[in-house]
């Protein structure tokens, strides 16, 4: 397969560029051909704007845009390579998905997750957070965060099978951190192929 990665952290040493590396080294093994899109080093503008409504009307996207839907296609398999920012996507992450998997591209249903216009892809979410995960599962936000992502966004984009890895104490220890790196690396190594629609 071919995956494609997307990275939204500014800094290129940081752990979620590291988490990115380690999925592609782990897909790279299994004989995926990968291809990491760094969002801020590529400078991709996250803001939705007024020619992003005009696609509404059948009006061709904005050519940033336009790139990034191409680099889409090509993929069989998509990572999305993000830390959890106040519960949610940092503001790069969420506007690429705004922007890029736009209505009538990716989506022409307000109420069923499951029909995308996009064929099948394989889908995973790697999201380092600082937090701990039983604290977050007791809070009820592991399962927030699922029926946000897994049931609404990522299925309207066609995600199937889509997986959720929430990397939680990124900011722990070394050893804690190596433990994450590894499940990142495994995250690639297994990635499965996607479902016939
Ligand atoms: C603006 C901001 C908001 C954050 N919000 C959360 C949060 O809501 N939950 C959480 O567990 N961690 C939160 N964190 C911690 C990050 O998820 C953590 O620093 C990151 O996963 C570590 O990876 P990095 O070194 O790649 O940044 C936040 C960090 C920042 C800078």
């Amino acid at each position: 397969m071919h995956i494609l990665t997307i990275l939204d952290h500014p800094n290129p040493a940081s752990f979620s560029a590291a988490v990115a590396e380690q999925f592609s080294i782990g897909a790279k093994a299994a004989g995926h051909t990968v291809e990491i899109a760094d969002l801020h080093a590529e400078g991709f503008n996250p803001v939705f704007t007024m020619a992003d409504t005009d696609t509404r009307d059948h009006s061709p996207a904005p050519q940033d845009v336009l790139q990034e839907q191409q680099r889409i296609a090509r993929a069989d398999a998509i990572c999305l390579v993000f830390p959890l920012f106040w519960w949610g996507m940092p503001s790069m992450t969420k506007g690429w998905v705004d922007r890029v998997w736009s209505w009538g591209w990716a989506y022409d249903q307000l109420d069923d997750p499951e029909i995308s216009l996009q064929r099948p892809r394989s889908g995973v979410l790697l999201v380092p957070a600082g937090a701990r995960s039983d604290e977050m599962d007791q809070l009820g936000q592991t399962a927030a965060l699922d029926t946000a992502w897994m049931q609404g966004t990522f299925g309207y984009f066609g995600f199937s099978p889509r997986k959720l890895e929430i990397l939680n104490g990124a900011t722990g220890s070394p050893a804690r951190r190596e433990a994450l790196l590894a499940r990142s690396y495994q995250a690639g190594a297994t990635i499965l192929p996607p479902r016939p629609a």
